[in-house]
């Protein structure tokens, strides 16, 4: 019996890979001209690291971690979002003292969550974000705010959403627990068993419940807004000055908590609904962090990034029809004549790979016919027929498969020769 995928999990094959390639690429570009460098951490970390970093009042960290113990009886997770990884390797490999600040760091790649699957969500999916470390300033969280809307314009996504709150510093958001605690101290016993838990590790959690009954219980209770320190006010004031300066357009929505617990101050989340109508929920996410540097064992520095699903991307891409066409057409297509020809079809084709062109080779032992058929199925400007003649004479048939004409040259000028007729310069 043959055996499928893993739930959750997607084949990226082809074309859909190509699409993949080039939004991380544009995304990589627009980083480093923001001055991020790359970084690849590893998939696989220790636990804890996801526990003490994200928070083990998070739904992440509560339920969907794939977590397991290695043969040695170490606890480890694959990673569920990358920000926890970009902190311990700075602080692991000491970049703060002898590196000039803040950190600017740009990633890529696979995470995992073991999530219901549906429309958008995957139990392993990409994502691409940054991480700028060592610079409080509400200026560094708006020049990521920017880098974010920057990549997604590039990628034609002009009418995106950006949701934007502030949860304060320590104090804003220890005034405001108390008050949810203060708040659901008599509702909490008749709400799911989750908001129980969230009730003793974090009642900010309460809000992000998605249970109805819960919901009805959560519109009463007391906003953030209400519980934000003078301090914090202002740094959000100037966030927001500091993006309509850009003309970087932005809504407040003061229901925005964010499902990790590292956040302080800003948090935001991109949105975007296809011309489909398809919402994938949130393309792309992230916000300030105050003490996750020194949680992991670093020095007393903030940071802010974001990160964004690179399979909510692509769909809205596709979507809205803004992907460019990848496809690269084929150059030539090499058609060895019988199996003693396949030597010496390598070395044609490589002789135009080298000069750059993209080449593919017939090893399918049919006839003349049907390998042009192929020829034009792949698209292929020409032909290269090499037979047991060619290889005596070390000559190649050359086809211009649109205007059909055909001449043999030598291995010598191949190369030259082909450059000619691709560039529509041949001699009549
Ligand atoms: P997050 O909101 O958990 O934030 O995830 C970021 C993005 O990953 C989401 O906006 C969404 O596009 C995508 N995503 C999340 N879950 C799934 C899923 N199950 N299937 C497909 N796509 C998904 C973070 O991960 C933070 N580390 C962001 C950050 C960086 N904050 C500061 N720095």
């Amino acid at each position: 019996m043959a055996i499928n995928n893993v739930k959750g999990t997607h084949d990226i094959i082809g074309k859909e890979a190509d699409t993949y390639a080039y939004v991380e690429n544009v995304m990589g570009q627009i980083a480093s001209f923001f001055a991020f460098q790359p970084v690849r951490p590893p998939v696989l970390e220790y636990s804890e690291l996801f526990v003490r970093g994200v928070g083990e009042g998070s739904d992440v960290v509560r339920k969907e971690m794939y977590t397991f113990l290695d043969k040695a009886d170490r606890s480890v997770t694959l990673r569920p979002e990358f920000t926890a990884g970009i902190v311990r390797l700075i602080v692991q490999n000491k970049l703060i003292p002898v590196n000039e600040l803040p950190l600017k760091f740009y990633y890529c790649g696979p995470v995992f969550r073991y999530e219901r699957p549906q429309l958008g969500r995957y139990r392993q999916f990409n994502q691409f974000g940054v991480e700028c470390i060592g610079h409080g300033s509400a200026y560094a969280d708006v020049e990521v705010i920017a880098l974010a809307y920057t990549m997604l314009q590039s990628l034609g996504l002009e009418n995106v959403t950006i949701k934007i709150n502030t949860l304060g510093d320590e104090e804003s958001r220890n005034n405001y627990r108390a008050a949810l605690k203060d708040f659901f101290k008599d509702k909490v016993a008749n709400m799911c068993g989750d908001c129980q838990n969230r009730y003793e590790i974090n009642p900010l959690r309460i809000l992000d419940c998605k249970v109805p009954e819960d919901q009805e219980i959560v519109k009463n209770a007391p906003k953030m807004s209400k519980y934000i320190s003078e301090a914090s006010q202002k740094r959000f004031q100037d966030v927001l000055a500091a993006l309509e300066e850009m003309e970087i357009p932005y809504e407040v929505d003061d229901t925005l908590v964010r499902g990790l617990d590292y956040y302080s101050e800003t948090v935001f989340e991109f949105h975007y609904v296809s011309k489909k109508g398809n919402n994938y929920g949130a393309i792309g996410a992230g916000g300030h962090y105050d003490k996750l540097v020194h949680e992991l064992g670093g020095p007393d520095v903030p940071g802010v990034g974001f990160s964004f699903g690179v399979e909510r991307l692509v769909s809205v891409l596709s979507d809205d029809e803004l992907l460019p066409d990848l496809s690269m057409s084929l150059a030539a297509y090499v058609m060895p004549i019988g199996i003693d020809s396949y030597k010496y079809a390598l070395n044609v084709a490589d002789e135009l790979r080298l000069l750059g062109y993209p080449v593919d080779i017939c090893f399918d032992d049919v006839k003349l016919g049907n390998m042009f058929k192929r020829a034009e199925k792949k698209g292929a400007r020409l032909a290269l027929i090499v037979g047991e003649e060619e290889i005596k004479n070390n000559t190649v048939i050359v086809k211009n498969m649109e205007s059909k004409e055909q001449i043999t040259v030598s291995f010598e000028e191949l190369g030259s020769k082909c450059e000619e007729i691709l560039a529509g310069k041949e001699e009549k």
